[in-house]
Protein backbone atom coordinates (compact mmCIF):
# COMPACT_ATOMS: atom_id res chain seq x y z
CA UNK A 1 0.00 0.00 0.00
CA UNK A 2 1.25 3.50 -1.22
CA UNK A 3 0.81 6.35 1.03
CA UNK A 4 0.43 10.03 0.46
CA UNK A 5 0.92 12.38 2.71
CA UNK A 6 -0.12 16.00 1.25
CA UNK A 7 0.15 18.63 3.23
CA UNK A 8 -0.01 22.84 2.86
CA UNK A 9 1.80 24.64 5.55
CA UNK A 10 2.26 28.11 5.95
CA UNK A 11 4.55 28.74 8.38
CA UNK A 12 5.87 25.07 8.86
CA UNK A 13 3.97 23.74 11.68
CA UNK A 14 1.87 21.49 9.57
CA UNK A 15 4.56 19.95 7.99
CA UNK A 16 6.61 19.54 10.64
CA UNK A 17 3.85 17.37 11.70
CA UNK A 18 4.01 15.84 8.33
CA UNK A 19 7.37 15.04 8.62
CA UNK A 20 6.84 13.14 12.09
CA UNK A 21 4.13 10.89 10.54
CA UNK A 22 6.31 10.06 7.79
CA UNK A 23 9.16 8.79 10.12
CA UNK A 24 6.85 7.29 12.35
CA UNK A 25 5.04 5.09 9.15
CA UNK A 26 8.75 4.48 7.44
CA UNK A 27 9.82 2.86 10.99
CA UNK A 28 6.38 0.62 10.47
CA UNK A 29 7.57 -0.58 7.19
CA UNK A 30 5.15 1.75 5.19
CA UNK A 31 5.85 2.86 1.60
CA UNK A 32 4.80 6.66 2.26
CA UNK A 33 5.97 10.21 0.93
CA UNK A 34 5.15 13.70 1.47
CA UNK A 35 3.92 16.20 -0.95
CA UNK A 36 3.42 19.85 -0.50
CA UNK A 37 0.97 21.84 -1.97
CA UNK A 38 2.24 24.77 -2.95
CA UNK A 39 1.00 28.41 -4.38
CA UNK A 40 2.45 30.10 -7.09
CA UNK A 41 3.93 33.39 -5.66
CA UNK A 42 4.37 32.05 -2.20
CA UNK A 43 2.26 30.09 0.57
CA UNK A 44 0.84 33.03 2.32
CA UNK A 45 -2.74 33.04 2.90
CA UNK A 46 -5.20 34.56 0.37
CA UNK A 47 -8.52 34.35 -0.01
CA UNK A 48 -8.93 33.96 -4.17
CA UNK A 49 -7.31 33.27 -7.65
CA UNK A 50 -5.30 30.62 -6.08
CA UNK A 51 -3.00 29.13 -8.81
CA UNK A 52 -0.54 26.00 -7.31
CA UNK A 53 2.96 24.73 -8.46
CA UNK A 54 2.53 21.60 -9.15
CA UNK A 55 -0.83 20.16 -7.46
CA UNK A 56 -0.01 16.56 -6.33
CA UNK A 57 -1.89 13.61 -7.91
CA UNK A 58 -3.72 11.47 -5.17
CA UNK A 59 -3.85 8.31 -8.32
CA UNK A 60 -0.76 6.62 -7.32
CA UNK A 61 -1.66 6.28 -3.84
CA UNK A 62 -3.60 3.93 -1.87
CA UNK A 63 -4.53 5.84 1.34
CA UNK A 64 -3.74 9.54 2.16
CA UNK A 65 -3.20 11.96 5.02
CA UNK A 66 -4.08 15.68 4.68
CA UNK A 67 -2.61 18.02 6.74
CA UNK A 68 -3.56 21.82 6.83
CA UNK A 69 -3.06 24.86 9.12
CA UNK A 70 -6.61 26.57 10.47
CA UNK A 71 -6.92 29.79 8.99
CA UNK A 72 -9.60 32.48 10.53
CA UNK A 73 -11.58 29.91 12.32
CA UNK A 74 -11.79 27.34 8.78
CA UNK A 75 -9.71 24.93 6.80
CA UNK A 76 -6.89 26.97 4.64
CA UNK A 77 -8.52 28.30 1.95
CA UNK A 78 -5.38 27.04 -0.04
CA UNK A 79 -6.09 23.26 1.12
CA UNK A 80 -9.55 23.85 0.35
CA UNK A 81 -8.99 24.89 -2.93
CA UNK A 82 -6.42 21.96 -3.47
CA UNK A 83 -8.95 19.38 -2.49
CA UNK A 84 -11.99 20.62 -4.60
CA UNK A 85 -9.91 20.64 -7.67
CA UNK A 86 -9.09 16.98 -6.84
CA UNK A 87 -11.13 14.66 -9.56
CA UNK A 88 -11.85 11.69 -7.65
CA UNK A 89 -10.93 10.06 -3.84
CA UNK A 90 -12.85 6.67 -5.10
CA UNK A 91 -12.14 4.13 -2.65
CA UNK A 92 -9.06 5.97 -1.25
CA UNK A 93 -8.25 5.16 2.63
CA UNK A 94 -7.90 8.81 3.76
CA UNK A 95 -6.67 10.46 7.20
CA UNK A 96 -7.07 13.93 7.86
CA UNK A 97 -5.47 16.25 10.74
CA UNK A 98 -5.14 20.69 11.05
CA UNK A 99 -3.00 22.13 13.09
CA UNK A 100 -3.82 25.58 15.07
CA UNK A 101 -2.63 27.60 17.75
CA UNK A 102 -5.85 28.74 19.17
CA UNK A 103 -6.05 26.48 22.43
CA UNK A 104 -9.95 25.31 22.06
CA UNK A 105 -11.01 23.05 19.33
CA UNK A 106 -14.04 25.24 18.11
CA UNK A 107 -11.69 27.71 17.39
CA UNK A 108 -11.77 26.44 13.89
CA UNK A 109 -10.17 22.76 14.35
CA UNK A 110 -13.19 21.08 14.22
CA UNK A 111 -14.54 23.25 11.63
CA UNK A 112 -11.73 22.85 9.52
CA UNK A 113 -11.67 18.92 9.37
CA UNK A 114 -15.53 18.91 8.85
CA UNK A 115 -14.91 20.66 5.82
CA UNK A 116 -12.09 18.56 4.61
CA UNK A 117 -13.96 15.34 5.33
CA UNK A 118 -16.95 16.99 3.74
CA UNK A 119 -15.19 17.14 0.42
CA UNK A 120 -13.22 13.78 0.38
CA UNK A 121 -16.39 11.93 1.13
CA UNK A 122 -18.13 14.17 -1.61
CA UNK A 123 -15.53 12.66 -4.02
CA UNK A 124 -15.62 8.52 -2.78
CA UNK A 125 -13.07 9.15 0.10
CA UNK A 126 -13.48 6.89 3.06
CA UNK A 127 -12.21 8.53 6.23
CA UNK A 128 -10.46 6.13 8.80
CA UNK A 129 -9.31 9.04 11.08
CA UNK A 130 -8.75 12.67 12.64
CA UNK A 131 -6.63 14.65 14.22
CA UNK A 132 -6.03 18.49 15.96
CA UNK A 133 -2.46 19.40 16.86
CA UNK A 134 -2.96 22.68 18.52
CA UNK A 135 0.49 24.43 18.71
CA UNK A 136 1.41 24.68 22.23
CA UNK A 137 3.86 23.37 24.75
CA UNK A 138 1.58 19.71 24.81
CA UNK A 139 2.07 19.47 20.81
CA UNK A 140 4.76 17.00 21.11
CA UNK A 141 2.80 14.51 22.94
CA UNK A 142 0.00 15.13 20.57
CA UNK A 143 1.87 14.60 17.70
CA UNK A 144 3.57 11.14 18.75
CA UNK A 145 0.08 10.08 20.10
CA UNK A 146 -1.31 10.87 16.04
CA UNK A 147 1.49 9.42 14.72
CA UNK A 148 1.00 6.13 16.63
CA UNK A 149 -3.03 6.47 15.29
CA UNK A 150 -2.54 6.88 12.05
CA UNK A 151 0.57 4.21 11.20
CA UNK A 152 -2.29 1.23 12.82
CA UNK A 153 -5.00 2.87 10.08
CA UNK A 154 -3.53 1.72 7.10
C1 LIG B 1 -3.88 34.05 8.59
C2 LIG B 1 -3.88 33.08 9.76
C3 LIG B 1 -5.09 32.79 10.38
C4 LIG B 1 -5.11 31.90 11.47
N1 LIG B 1 -6.32 31.59 12.05
C5 LIG B 1 -6.36 30.70 13.09
C6 LIG B 1 -7.62 30.35 13.71
O1 LIG B 1 -8.70 30.78 13.32
N2 LIG B 1 -7.60 29.45 14.74
C7 LIG B 1 -6.42 28.93 15.23
O2 LIG B 1 -6.47 28.15 16.18
N3 LIG B 1 -5.21 29.25 14.65
C8 LIG B 1 -5.16 30.11 13.60
N4 LIG B 1 -3.95 30.43 13.01
C9 LIG B 1 -2.73 29.78 13.50
C10 LIG B 1 -2.30 28.62 12.60
O3 LIG B 1 -3.39 27.76 12.31
C11 LIG B 1 -1.22 27.78 13.29
O4 LIG B 1 -0.12 28.57 13.64
C12 LIG B 1 -0.79 26.62 12.38
O5 LIG B 1 -0.11 25.64 13.12
C13 LIG B 1 0.09 27.11 11.24
O6 LIG B 1 0.42 26.03 10.41
P1 LIG B 1 1.57 26.16 9.31
O7 LIG B 1 2.83 26.55 10.07
O8 LIG B 1 1.67 24.81 8.73
O9 LIG B 1 1.15 27.21 8.35
C14 LIG B 1 -3.90 31.32 11.95
C15 LIG B 1 -2.69 31.65 11.30
C16 LIG B 1 -2.67 32.53 10.23
C17 LIG B 1 -1.37 32.84 9.56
Amino acid sequence: MKIGIIVHSYTGNTYEVAKKLEEKLKGAGKDVEIQRVKMVGGDEPKGKDIEFENPPEVDKYDALIFGSPVHAFSLAVAMRTYLEQIPSLQDKKIALFVTKNLRFEWTGGTRAIGQMKKICQAKGGMIFGTGIVVWNKQRNKKIAELAEEFSRLF
